[in-house]
């Protein structure tokens, strides 16, 4: 049997404050829209402050590792060493490169060229080249708290056509961070990034989305961008999920390299963008915690 929590009582979230002045207007707004038919959160994707301020530190090194890959990333430089960086930079902080082992996943990040999806693996025999874009994904372990996120790199001069494809999917992910507000739907987001990436000719890969982070690497919920404003899950203040649309310059299909079960491709051989943040839902809009 479920006891009810008393508006008295500590509040669920572990915040040490009662209850009704903590979750309890949430809680009732949450149970309101489930029972007219939204997907709601549960509560252990739902973090604390103490937890928001754990999960931020863990967002310090991603962001730092970005920031110095973006000063050090150049032409003739092979993908291995970035490998090498993140994982020196991200134990240097204190922190486990999060991918590292990770359902056998054998490196410490992503280095995604051209054609590459995502999942790329860092390789001594992928060395960039001008005209070339590459998406470097990191994501950190931090005592526990975990952090996601990642940026394209332009190498040298690269043509107008995939500079524009580069520059529209970080305007995606912008289009739908402005969507992110409380009681609002993850569809209001999905939707936005898709019009964008629509009306300027690309496509977004369907398979695979962003998720909810911070307690765990991945966490729901799934968050997809063929979704509809007003459905998929309301926002709570508290979640925290990524927005990484992977944009295709050509067809949406994708290709999986059957040889590591891994790197994925465009099946077109088209090039592909991805820039991926991290959301906070706040009580009054969002937060971006890691870029
Ligand atoms: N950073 C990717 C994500 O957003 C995951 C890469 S880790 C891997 O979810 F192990 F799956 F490669
Ligand atoms: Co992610």
């Amino acid at each position: 049997m479920i006891r009810k929590i008393g508006r008295n009582d500590p509040c669920w979230c572990g915040s040490g404050r009662k209850y009704k002045a903590c979750h309890q207007a949430s809680d009732d707004r949450i149970a309101l829209a489930s029972s007219r038919g939204h997907i709601v959160p549960t509560r252990d994707i739902i973090k604390n402050e103490e937890q928001i301020a754990a999960i931020r530190e863990s967002c310090k090194i991603n962001i730092a590792v970005l920031d110095y890959i973006g000063e050090h990333i150049h032409e003739g430089m092979n993908t291995a060493e970035i490998d090498r960086i993140v994982y020196e930079m991200t134990t240097d902080m204190g922190g486990v490169p999060a991918p590292l082992h990770l359902e056998g996943y054998p490196y410490s990040v992503c280095t995604s060229v051209n054609d590459q999806v995502c999942h790329g693996f860092p390789s001594e025999h992928v060395i960039l080249k001008e005209g070339d874009i590459i998406n470097v994904d990191a994501s950190t372990n931090l005592n526990g708290y975990f952090s996601d996120s990642s940026r394209m790199y332009c190498i040298g001069d690269v043509t107008p056509e995939k500079r524009r494809l580069v520059e529209v999917t970080k305007e995606c992910v912008e289009r739908g961070l402005a969507e992110v507000k409380p009681w609002g739907y993850l569809g209001d987001m999905g939707q936005a990034v898709h019009d964008h990436a629509f009306a300027n000719g690309y496509t977004i890969v369907r398979e695979i989305g962003g998720h909810g982070v911070g307690l765990k690497f991945h966490e729901e919920p799934w968050v997809g961008y063929n979704t509809k404003r007003g459905q998929e899950m309301l926002l709570v203040p508290g979640m925290i999920f990524t927005i990484e649309p992977m944009v295709n310059m050509g067809r949406v299909e994708i290709y999986v390299d059957p040889e590591n079960d891994w790197e994925v491709y465009t099946e077109d051989g088209l090039p592909s963008a991805q820039w991926e943040i991290m959301v906070l839902v706040t009580r009054t809009g969002h937060e971006v915690l890691c870029w």
